[in-house]
């Protein structure tokens, strides 16, 4: 995955995938929306966009590898695209191309982050120099997880997911293990047995910044931690408990099991992805190979800085 690249076809961007590596629900807002304690970081999966300009101020979209049919009118790229352009009242439109990589419901913020990388391209083609916070506040209308992929840094998140502080998460390969069906966000975060009540951490008590044995206490201080939308989850979508279990199962390497966590395996979001985190690549393909046959299972590397966050995009956004 690369960044931005250039070509007669228009931009070709990455959007990549998130994980939770924790998820705490703190309390809800009067409108009915949770808040939310949550580490973000990016792994090196993700969908692909190739966006070139129109002057005559329409859209087009080719969407490649949809799971199911999303009509254009709901796909969160082409509402990204559409509020941006009324936003900044340019006459300027766009064709679109998407290719999905990114499973959907899988609780990686694909849909979130198709919608960012789409702002940033579109901000980047239309030459509209805002600021980024402007871009991200625009982009949390489209959804509370597409601020962090905006600013485009791993970060320690509050409020529904949108207040931001970059951290900086020591290396990791990721192996994520997806169950055949997804899980629709508003059925969990409205259940009544949810926990809406964890008490709030201190965002220092994430270790960061120039510690001695940064690795072992970033591994302890995450397996203590869990996600509080896992267990209803799993009673309501009895494949994430099964997953979990068979993820868990291979994983007593990874960092929630070397932190002393009770599982090695953990939801990302609002699942159904699990994941479980690894030191090297090997540990994660061994642990990959040792997963029942059949699941479907991806090794991807964890990234602080989203692949569009580089020195080019960050003087222009
Ligand atoms: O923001 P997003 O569109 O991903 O959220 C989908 C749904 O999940 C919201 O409509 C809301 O019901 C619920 N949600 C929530 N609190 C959050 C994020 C999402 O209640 N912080």
């Amino acid at each position: 995955m690369g960044a931005a690249q250039l070509s007669a076809q228009g931009i070709t961007v990455p959007a990549p995938a998130k994980l939770n590596l924790f998820l705490h629900v703190t309390g809800r807002r009067a409108d009915g929306y949770h808040l939310l304690q949550t580490l973000f970081v990016f792994i090196d999966l993700a969908d692909q966009l190739t966006i070139s300009v129109r002057a005559d101020g329409q859209f087009s979209r080719i969407a490649l590898g949809y799971a199911d049919e999303v009509a254009e009118a709901d796909d969160l790229v082409m509402r990204a695209a559409r509020m941006l352009q009324q936003e900044a009242g340019t006459t300027l439109g766009a064709n679109i191309r998407i290719e999905k990589r990114l499973p959907m419901g899988g609780g990686l913020g694909g849909g979130s982050s198709d919608a960012a990388s789409t702002l940033l391209a579109l901000h980047r083609l239309w030459g509209l120099h805002w600021p980024r916070d402007r871009l991200a506040t625009l982009g949390l209308r489209l959804g509370a997880d597409v601020p962090v992929f905006v600013h485009g840094h791993s970060a320690w998140a509050e409020g529904v997911g949108e207040i931001l502080q970059p951290v900086d998460v020591e290396s990791f390969f990721a192996l994520l293990v997806m169950p055949p069906r997804g899980v629709p966000t508003p059925m969990i975060f409205r259940d009544p047995e949810l926990t809406r009540n964890s008490p709030a951490l201190k965002m220092a008590s994430f270790p960061a910044g120039g510690l001695r044995g940064l690795a072992a206490a970033q591994k302890q201080f995450l397996a203590a931690q869990r996600n509080d939308l896992q267990p209803v989850a799993c009673r309501l979508v009895p494949e994430v408990t099964e997953h979990l279990a068979a993820l868990d199962q291979v994983s007593r390497e990874s960092w929630f099991g070397q932190g002393g966590g009770i599982s090695g395996a953990r939801m990302s979001g609002s699942g159904a992805c699990v994941f479980a985190l690894f030191d090297t690549e090997e540990q994660a393909r061994t642990a990959q190979q040792a997963l029942p046959s059949g699941m479907k299972s991806f090794v991807a590397r964890g990234l602080n800085q989203h692949p569009l966050h580089g020195e080019e995009w960050a003087t222009r956004v």
